[in-house]
């Protein structure tokens, strides 16, 4: 398993965007050519690879708020879940936001997902709310 960086519209970059489209939009019948799956040449696109194949992606906002990162578009591959991908990709987000001075991460969980992210440390935050028509939860943890 590699996990990577992948430079803005690199062929990663758009083969991780395909991979998003299947796993986060196509099942809730929404568009990859909405806007707001647009990608932002300042946010950092970490994938992760098995024998040469994206099989995850997650994306680290960088200047959502002082301090804080924001975790989005989290998704590993049907085939591959349960098999350690989630939490390299995570990993990797959190090394390269302490590097870059962050101090916090913060995400919207979709309710189903918070067992994931409870793994790794992070904590409910706010009360549910709805986004792309599931219930979400904020979710928070400190990086050092
Ligand atoms: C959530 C998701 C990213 C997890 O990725 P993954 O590749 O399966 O993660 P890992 O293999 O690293 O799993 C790490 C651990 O978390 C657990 N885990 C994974 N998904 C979980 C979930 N939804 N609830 C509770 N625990 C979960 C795994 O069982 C594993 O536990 P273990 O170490 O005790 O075996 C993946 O299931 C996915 O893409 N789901 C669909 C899209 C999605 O929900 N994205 C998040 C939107 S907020």
């Amino acid at each position: 398993m590699t996990v990577q960086i992948a430079p803005f519209n690199s062929d990663y970059h758009k083969a991780a965007r395909e991979l998003r489209a299947d796993v986060l939009r196509k099942p809730l019948g929404l568009s990859a050519n909405d806007p707001a799956f647009n990608d932002r040449e300042s946010d950092v696109h970490f994938v992760a690879l098995k024998e040469g194949k994206i099989v995850g992606i997650v994306v680290l906002v960088l200047d959502y708020k002082p301090g804080i990162g924001k975790l989005r578009q989290m998704a590993t591959a049907k085939e591959v879940r349960g098999k350690g991908f989630g939490i390299a990709l995570v990993n990797a987000l959190e090394e390269y936001a302490v590097n870059k001075g962050l101090i916090g991460i913060t995400l919207h969980a979709r309710q189903y997902a918070v067992g994931f992210y409870e793994k790794l440390g992070y904590q409910i935050t706010s009360d549910v709310f709805q986004e792309v028509g599931m219930a979400h939860f904020v979710m928070e943890k400190e990086i050092k």
